[in-house]
């Protein structure tokens, strides 16, 4: 039986990672559940999975029967527990995912922010402490699984884009884009920010840097290809000229599964297979940069290294807020995070420290161009 904890467990990948729980009722412990703000679903969660510890922002009166409440980074090091899901979305996941890391426990990590922002301190105390990421963001999985039985001669990673919901709309409608608009992801149905950073395609940046410190692969060996049907996740080149490239329905639920078991594959009825009995097939298009401002940006701050990231992905959780309580536009996300980015003297070898006070600067400056309430 696997010992688990879900940090995150009522947002979409929480959700999805519950539902595999119950596919597999004999292979799972859930020993501990936190989430944010939704807890009806939390308290719908513990009657079903029982677990011995919760966490939410506001703790339910009276706790339910046998469970006490526990901060996240005490559940990320629990003793006996084999690996800890970390679905959190924003920032709020890099001190439960360092915190497992240093315990040395395997974390499955859909969570992108804290890689993006501190990529090279999770790497840090994974080498030092034997902690270990397993990747179920859909794209670096790709890459991971295509990697299997490989020794590592990768000539370059091609991460495959659907292009979001925006990738026909005239450049200059793009200004007015509704959030509503934005939330139609065409071939994925995830959480607002992540659906909202893939219609800027900042999410196809943040999965290049995830996949730059995931795989150790030079930037300049990490391409980004258009592909509207997201049936290929990813893809390796290696240096034979040989492509491997991993396929499947547009499901979390399949890396998500492949994380928990990893390296075994079960059949699960639960996650749906292609159809080739339809005529189907798999289209390629460059990336148009003028149309996605985003993507370079993001990238160039990856490169940058220090604490450039940590302010692109601090800045971008606010700007994606700011937009979606319809206080900018659409476009108004890349000239926010711009701005910051701008604005930010980059500190080249930052400890966790400035990790954290770059992100709290980046926070504070961004809510303030994009006029919201500092938190
Ligand atoms: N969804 C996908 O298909 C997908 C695919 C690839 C990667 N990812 C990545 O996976 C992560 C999760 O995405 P998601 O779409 O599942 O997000 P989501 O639906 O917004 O869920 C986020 C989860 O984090 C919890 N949370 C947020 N702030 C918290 C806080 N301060 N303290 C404790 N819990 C907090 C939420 O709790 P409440 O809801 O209770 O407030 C919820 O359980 C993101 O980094 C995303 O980029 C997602």
């Amino acid at each position: 039986m696997r010992r688990i904890v879900v940090l995150g467990s009522t947002g979409s990948i929480g959700r999805q990672t519950l539902d595999i729980v119950r596919a597999f009722p004999d292979e799972f412990d859930v020993v501990a559940l936190a989430a944010g703000n939704n807890v009806e679903l939390l308290l719908e969660q513990v009657a079903e999975f029982q677990p011995r510890y919760i966490w939410c922002n506001s703790p339910p009166v009276p706790l339910p029967k046998g469970t006490a409440m526990m901060s996240m980074e005490e559940m990320a090091v629990l003793p006996g527990v084999d690996q800890v899901m970390v679905a959190l979305m924003g920032a709020v996941g890099l001190s439960p995912t360092l915190e497992a890391l240093k315990s040395g426990k395997q974390v499955a990590l859909s969570n992108k922010e804290p890689i993006v922002m501190a990529g090279a301190a999770l790497k840090a105390a994974e080498a030092e402490h034997g902690g270990v990421i397993l990747p179920v963001d859909s794209e670096p999985s790709a890459i991971w699984q295509c990697l299997q039985g490989e020794d590592n001669h990768i000539r370059r990673l091609m991460i495959t884009a659907s292009g979001g919901p925006f990738r026909r709309t005239p450049l200059e409608d793009l200004e007015s884009v509704t959030p509503e608009q934005a939330l139609q992801h065409p071939t994925w149905r995830m959480g607002d920010k992540i659906t909202i950073d893939s219609a800027t395609l900042m999410n196809k940046a943040f999965e290049v840097i995830e996949s730059h410190w995931l795989f150790s692969v030079p930037w300049e060996d990490i391409a980004v290809v258009v592909h509207p049907q997201s049936t290929i996740h990813s893809m390796v080149e290696f240096d034979d000229g040989s492509v491997k490239a991993q396929m499947g329905p547009p499901s979390m639920r399949l890396p998500i599964q492949y994380a928990l078991f990893y390296p075994q594959r079960f059949a699960n009825a639960e996650i749906p297979r292609l159809d080739i009995g339809v005529p189907w097939s798999l289209d390629f298009e460059p990336l148009e940069p003028e149309r996605f401002p985003c993507f370079d940006l993001a990238v160039s701050a990856g490169q940058m290294g220090g604490t450039a990231p940590t302010v692109l992905s601090a800045a971008d959780e606010v700007a994606v807020a700011a937009f979606l309580q319809g206080k900018i536009g659409f476009t108004g996300i890349y000239r926010v995070v711009e701005q910051v980015l701008t604005e930010h003297d980059v500190q080249s070898h930052p400890d966790l420290d400035a990790i954290t006070a770059a992100d709290q600067w980046a926070s504070a400056r961004a809510s303030e161009i994009a006029g919201l309430p500092a938190n």
